[in-house]
């Protein structure tokens, strides 16, 4: 049995590339993103799981220097350069109202009817499993090459007010920076626990 679970496991140089040696970047090489590489990450990162495959994740992809300029003076003092210098920065937000787009995304089942009246449960929905996504995001881009700069210090009602105005049932959730992170801007890795220190099998 421990055999099939060996056969599958990816490479030391895959889960290297993925985990151990990828970091949060703080600044950025002056080297392009293209438009299919952010398409290569979308096309990875909604292959893997949410809830009745809601994919509530709403993606608005800040690349031009007026966009990333708007999306900078909504954000913390200590971010706002880390965003003006990254190829893109993604803006991973969430619909409220994904539950209108359930019968084409679950369509075995009336799964839009579960939602319905209950704007809480929504809410929590979508915010629970756009975080998921937001973290199937990170490892999309770190598997096709790219590294990430993840950030949650941000006005979120002014990143709603610039980014979501057309879409006012969209929320932010939290922005991330891609492209090709700058070696000396990372600080020493931080400690990471053992398994004992936060894990118990029962
Ligand atoms: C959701 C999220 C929000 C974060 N917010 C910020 C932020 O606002 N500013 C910042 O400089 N770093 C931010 N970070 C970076 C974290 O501090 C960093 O990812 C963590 O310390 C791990 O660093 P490492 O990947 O280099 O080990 C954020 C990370 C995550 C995942």
């Amino acid at each position: 049995m421990t055999t099939q679970y060996h056969d599958k496991v990816l490479s030391q140089a895959a889960l290297d590339q993925l985990f151990n040696d990828a970091r949060t970047y703080n600044d950025w090489l002056d080297k392009p993103v293209s438009d299919a590489q952010l398409h290569a990450i979308w096309d990875l990162m909604k292959m893997a799981p949410t809830s009745a495959n809601m994919q509530p994740a709403r993606i608005v992809w800040v690349k031009s220097e007026a966009e990333k300029a708007r999306l900078a003076a909504c954000a913390m003092e200590g971010n706002q350069a880390k965003i003006k210098a990254a190829p893109v920065t993604a803006v991973i937000g969430y619909d409220i109202d994904f539950h209108e787009e359930l019968p084409w995304l679950f369509p075995h089942t009336d799964a839009k009817s579960w939602f319905e009246g209950d704007e809480k449960g929504r809410e929590e929905g979508a915010f629970r499993n756009s975080s998921l996504q937001g973290a199937y995001f990170i490892l999309a881009a770190r598997a096709v090459g790219l590294d990430c700069g993840p950030m949650s210090g941000f006005d979120a009602e002014a990143v709603n007010a610039a980014f979501f105005a057309d879409e006012p049932r969209h929320r932010v959730n939290f922005l991330c920076s891609v492209g090709y992170g700058d070696p000396a801007s990372i600080f020493d890795r931080s400690p990471r626990p053992d398994f004992d220190t936060f894990n118990t099998i029962v």
